[in-house]
């Protein structure tokens, strides 16, 4: 068995290390749990591959799987393949368990990221039940004396300190593929719930209100699995001429706006949704002239590692460590460094609408598609299948200072539409998009009513491929609907979707 001893300072927690075969006897049929992990970073991996190959081998075992939100391969990818999963919540973007929620085989909730934790809290879960099991992945165990341990999770912090808190077992992962040195880096805080909620006292990205490690009393530990897998994050798109435009587009936005008195020097705090766009249009930042930068954010990708290599970076508040492989390995080499520009939170803290209204962060997410009237899916492809989830996006866009979206013009080599006539589904309504970013420009719509938005959206994002018939819509719209406040001819609004199921592409023949 690979050791773990240095790493369990409790004798009595050290007592209770087991292998992962042993620990899965403890998941039974119908239970709710809760693991760590958030953007294949921190999660559980030596319990759930056992779990799925005990399915495999015909154990009758569903269970409603709850996470931070995406989890790696050995933990989503396993179980959705073995049929482990009657429910999943919340964001997810494995291939497998899109498949099988797509296929209706795993009912998905999509829930709100900083709404998560008080949910879990609340048992607003599958069967109305609390968590109960918690499996989180730990660097230490800590001896905090009268009965309590201390967790000091990995590279993310997710739902994990509520689903210790409120789960009537835990199974403790301790993975040495983690250094030790991850100590000290996280910042543990589960506010009181209403009536009792407290203010959330961070003013600026850099404040710290909680503790370094998640206290739970030892009598709930059931098992202490020793694991030596190591977290698959997941590489990003090379950054393309587009997604170069959409930086460069950005930062010229951005110089506009300090320039004329709305933002100061150094920006307000930023956030940048995930993937590879928000990656692209962070290094963007790298580039620019833009110094002592701050970062109020969900999840930290590698252009952030790159802003603190260039020296502009002060602090980036996340949830969850979301490096690409190489980057990764970047950040393990020089921890140290790193490690005193960043603070992992849980996400409801790290995504909190109050503090995010607060401190004023620039919200920047990447949509799917928007329509000419600048409202924002970023969750399904043609109306009805699910891409991966909201995610934090709603978090950050309704409570930010400004809500910016990014989107190419063109999908799928130009069959497909980004800007269409009504959005297929609708995740982000009008009333939370500021301003909206393509490789082609910027289309500015504070303050601007529907009719004003939609010559400038099809004007500076659509392509000009689609151009004309968005157009020519928008013109028929306002005149069949008598210059209404959102004019639409409602039997054609969705048509560019019909034509791409029935031709492959969304072109007008
Ligand atoms: N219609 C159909 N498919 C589309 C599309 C459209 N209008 N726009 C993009 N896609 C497809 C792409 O072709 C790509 O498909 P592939 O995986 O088969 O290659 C996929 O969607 C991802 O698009 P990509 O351009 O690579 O962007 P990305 O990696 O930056 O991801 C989102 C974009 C929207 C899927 C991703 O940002 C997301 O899940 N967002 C929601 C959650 C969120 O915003 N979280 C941030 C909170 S802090």
């Amino acid at each position: 068995m690979i050791d773990i001893k240095d790493r369990v300072k409790s004798a009595a927690a050290a007592a209770k290390i087991t292998t992962a075969e042993k620990a899965v006897e403890y998941i039974k049929d119908g239970m709710n749990v809760g693991v760590s992990g958030f953007t294949p970073s921190g999660y559980p991996k030596a319990v759930p591959l056992a779990l799925a190959a005990k399915v495999r081998a015909g154990a009758k075992i569903k269970i409603n799987l709850c996470t931070g939100a995406s989890v790696g391969p050995e933990l989503d990818g396993e179980l959705a393949k073995a049929g482990a999963l009657a429910s999943r919540m919340p964001y997810q973007t494995n291939k497998d368990m899109r498949n099988a929620i797509n296929a209706g085989e795993i009912a998905y909730t999509d829930i709100h990221l900083s709404a998560a934790a008080q949910n879990i809290r609340y048992g607003f879960l599958k069967n109305r039940r609390g968590i109960d099991l918690a499996i989180v992945e730990a660097c230490v165990i800590k001896d905090l004396g009268n009965g309590q341990i201390g967790i000091v999770p990995t590279t993310s912090l997710g739902n994990t300190p509520s689903y210790v808190q409120t789960a009537k077992q835990v199974i403790i992962e301790v993975n040495t593929t983690q250094p030790v040195e991850l100590e000290g880096m996280h910042d543990c805080y589960v506010p009181l719930d209403p009536p009792n909620r407290k203010p959330i006292m961070i003013e600026k990205p850099e404040d710290r209100i909680g503790t370094t490690y998640i206290p739970c009393p030892l009598d709930k530990v059931v098992a202490v699995v020793p694991c030596d897998v190591t977290d698959k994050t997941r590489s990003l798109a090379a950054i393309d001429e587009d997604a170069k435009h959409m930086g460069e587009n950005l930062v010229d936005f951005f110089k506009a706006e300090v320039k004329a008195g709305r933002m100061p020097k150094n920006l307000l705090p930023l956030q940048s949704g995930v993937g590879s766009v928000a990656n692209a249009v962070i290094n963007g930042l790298v580039n620019s002239d833009f110094e002592d930068l701050t970062v109020y954010t969900e999840v930290i990708q590698d252009g952030m590692f790159d802003l603190i290599d260039a020296g502009k970076l002060r602090v980036a508040s996340g949830t969850a460590l979301s490096p690409s492989p190489d980057c990764l390995k970047k950040f393990y080499a020089n921890l140290g460094k790193y490690k005193e520009h960043l603070i992992l939170r849980p996400q409801e803290i790290a995504n909190n609408p109050e503090v995010a209204r607060r401190i004023g962060v620039i919200a920047m997410n990447t949509a799917i598609e928007c329509d000419i009237y600048g409202n924002v899916n970023s969750s399904h492809i043609c109306g009805t299948k699910l891409m991966n989830g909201i995610g934090g996006s709603c978090d950050f866009a309704r409570s930010s200072f400004l809500s910016v979206f990014f989107t190419n013009s063109l999908a799928k080599k130009g069959a497909i539409s980004s800007v269409v006539k009504f959005c297929s589904h609708i995740d982000h309504s009008e009333h939370d998009v500021d301003v909206i970013v393509s490789e082609r420009g910027v289309a500015d719509l504070r303050g601007l009513s529907p009719k004003e938005r939609a010559p400038l959206i099809i004007d500076k994002i659509a392509n000009p491929v689609y151009q004309p018939e968005l157009k020519d819509y928008f013109e028929r719209a306002c005149k069949a609907c008598g210059n209404s406040q959102t004019p639409h001819i409602l039997t054609e609004a969705f048509d560019m979707y019909d034509r791409l199921a029935k031709t492959g592409t969304m072109v007008k023949k």
